[in-house]
């Protein structure tokens, strides 16, 4: 089969503009263009916007506006923020467009004569956020359970499409296709909806004398199309439905990208309508949760938002493409915090991405002159081993990525990322320059970087302001495809190099840190001078010793805290240390540092710390950096 890929997003309502919930599914959707273009698929990206019914009625009179006007500048505004975040769709569609309403009428012409619409009465519980009827089963206290409003009781003489007529149809189809809609539990909530009871027919239209502001039905212009049989449209509208190439290239791969909010109108509503029409199936409803902000979701009508803007320009758009793709399971709800952004931040994109890249071009510039070093096969320094973790990483990415499980991916990557910090730390170039081997330091500092240029290819979907420059830094050639990444020799021998500077800032925290809490004791004993000067004797009250560690593990219950058994020369003791998640309780095992050893004991999550091992950091919210003493210093021993 050819490769091809189509995503849409919901065309968004314009009763509000963009929020981070939106954001994320565009981003998702962004994401995914850019990675199956990657891949070689020729790719096609829809997104847009909403804007008939009643709700948009009531939102531009609220706004003191004609519903045109209102709409014409909230649309613009969806279409500027994607712009400014960087969104590359293809299409941009509003229904109120010309072409739009003609498919709409051809669709809504077609199901009529094939019998499938029919005038009749109905009275119903209406939400007016959600702009369709619940059925008792649904109503939480007579309210939406989404909007949390009580419905209205309407009714009205209408349009009906027959969806009764599809619902065992609809059964099979979803047995037989197993991942028409996934994950799976939406599936299952779809069968649920379905197998539980006898499906009620769907009333397409509004009379106009209520609504005025919709396509008129073709077959009856006192009527205007229901907000979902026309919306639901923009999907095979924009490609051209029914004779342009773009539909027939397009439609038999379209993916969907809902939330869990509107899983009824596209698993039901909209197979049947597509079924009554004589169109095929979408090939996939892919379903995520919701962002929540203590614990409620956030949404326009709770008016608990926070801007897309907002957050672009106080963390940047790699970082929180990154965190979105990184934090949610697609299919569950995530927690929305500030805190875990800035976790991601520091931990994912500085610490690990960022430092691999610093150290390796610092070395580089420092070993090579700043210069792309030639690979020598008779030095390889553990090539095949980290082509083999490449691979293996990829493999595992792009598996993830076609299973929507994009956090997955993202942690299948990061084991190369840190693959490749461990053989910065366990090949130690700097002691492989000490002995003078230049093949050996050549071939590892080549090695690095053509894992480098390997991560910023594969992340190009997801940092699209930064994987670029690392790129234009390793002047790599413009040619290499994800095929030939595992071979690892994209670069060529002797290319200066530029900087590609600090690309991921990170993150000052408000935490108390554990060694902020012992300073405090410190300064307590100290007398200091008006200049803050000390006296001899009083650094002499300070007890700073060799230490080695016996043995390190977690402290329960605790993200920060690692609790240390450490041989001082005159005992064994116990140091709780503040080190995780920077450092990990194998490596600081046997590692000889530096503590205070007569600081007065004190008492972190139920633990006891007899001591304080010494750290570094250039500023208070950097992550520590342990001072680790050279071997030869015997454990015991007093600085003095
Ligand atoms: O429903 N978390 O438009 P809408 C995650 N016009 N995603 C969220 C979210 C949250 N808290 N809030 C919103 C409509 N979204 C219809 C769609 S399609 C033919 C018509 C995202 O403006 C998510 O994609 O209410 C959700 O499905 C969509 O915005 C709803 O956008
Ligand atoms: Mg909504």
């Amino acid at each position: 089969m050819e490769k091809r890929f189509y995503v849409t997003t919901p065309i968004y309502y314009v009763n509000a503009e963009p929020h981070i919930g939106h954001a994320y599914t565009t981003i998702v959707a962004d994401f995914l263009k850019r990675f199956y273009t990657m891949l070689g698929y020729e790719t096609f990206f829809l997104t847009g916007t909403d804007e008939h019914g009643d709700k948009i009625v009531k939102a531009a009179l609220h706004n003191n506006t004609q519903p045109q006007e209102y709409t014409d500048k909230i649309s613009a505004i969806f279409k500027e923020q994607w712009k400014s975040m960087g969104i590359e769709f293809n299409d941009f569609i509003r229904t109120t467009e010309e072409r739009h309403k003609k498919v709409v009428q051809h669709v809504l012409q077609k199901v009529y004569d094939n019998g499938d619409i029919y005038f009749g009465s109905y009275g119903g519980y209406y939400c007016f956020g959600c702009e369709r009827y619940f059925t008792d089963k649904e109503m939480v206290d007579g309210k939406c359970p989404d909007h949390q409003k009580k419905l209205d009781y309407i009714q009205e003489e209408n349009y009906f499409f027959k969806m009764s007529k599809y619902q065992q149809w609809l059964i099979d189809y979803i047995h037989e296709h197993h991942d028409f809609i996934r994950p799976e539990r939406y599936k299952n909530e779809v069968l649920a909806m379905l197998e539980g009871e006898a499906l009620e027919d769907l009333c397409i239209s509004r009379p106009k004398a209520r609504l005025s502001w919709g396509i008129p039905l073709p077959f009856d212009t006192n009527f205007v199309t229901y907000v979902w049989f026309d919306a639901l449209i923009n999907y095979i509208s924009a490609i051209g439905y029914p004779d342009s190439d773009l539909f027939k290239k397009f439609w038999p791969v379209s993916n969907h990208l809902i939330a869990k909010d509107i899983v009824k109108p596209h698993g039901i509503f909209w197979p049947t309508m597509l079924k009554a029409a004589g169109i095929e199936p979408y090939q996939h409803l892919n379903v995520h949760g919701y962002w929540n902000m203590e614990s409620a979701k956030m949404s326009k009508s709770l008016g608990n938002v926070v801007t897309p803007s907002q957050l672009l320009e106080k963390y940047g758009n790699d970082q929180i493409r990154y965190f979105f793709l990184r934090e949610m399971t697609f299919g569950l709800d995530a927690k929305f915090s500030e805190e875990a952004i800035a976790n991601r931040i520091n931990y994912d994109l500085a610490n690990d991405l960022g430092n691999l890249i610093n150290r390796t071009f610092n070395m580089v510039q420092k070993y090579c002159d700043a210069k792309v070093p030639p690979f020598h096969s008779d030095e390889p320094a553990n090539r095949e081993d980290m082509q083999q973790a490449l691979q293996a990483s990829i493999q595992q990415y792009i598996d993830y990525v076609h299973q929507f499980q994009f956090n997955i991916a993202l942690e299948r990557l990061w084991d190369f990322v840190r693959y490749c910090n461990k053989y910065i730390d366990e090949s130690k170039p700097w002691q492989v320059a000490k002995e003078n081997n230049i093949k050996k330091l050549q071939s590892l500092l080549r090695n690095l970087l053509e894992g480098i240029h390997a991560v910023a290819i594969l992340l190009s979907p997801v940092c699209i302001t930064k994987s670029p420059l690392v790129i234009k830094a390793l002047k790599a050639s413009a040619q290499c495809t994800i095929d030939t990444l595992p071979a690892m020799s994209s670069l060529s021998d002797g290319t200066t190099l530029d900087s590609p500077g600090i690309l991921f800032p990170r993150l000052e925290k408000e935490t108390e840190t554990v060694n902020s809490a012992h300073s405090t004791k410190k300064e307590a004993f100290m007398e200091t001078t008006p200049e803050g000067l000390i006296d001899i004797k009083d650094f002499l009250k300070v007890e700073l010793r060799i230490a080695k560690v016996l043995q390190a593990k977690a402290v329960e219950g605790s993200s920060k805290l690692i609790e240390l058994s450490i041989d001082t020369g005159k005992d064994i003791r116990t140091i709780i240390a503040g080190l995780a998640p920077h450092y990990t309780p194998d490596y600081l095992t046997g590692k000889k540092i530096i503590v205070v050893a007569n600081l007065k004991p004190a008492t972190l999550f139920k633990k006891t710390s007899n001591g304080m091992l010494l750290a570094a950091k250039l500023s208070k919210d950097d992550a520590p950096i342990l001072i680790e003493v050279n071997d030869k210093v015997p454990v015991g021993a007093v600085l003095s």
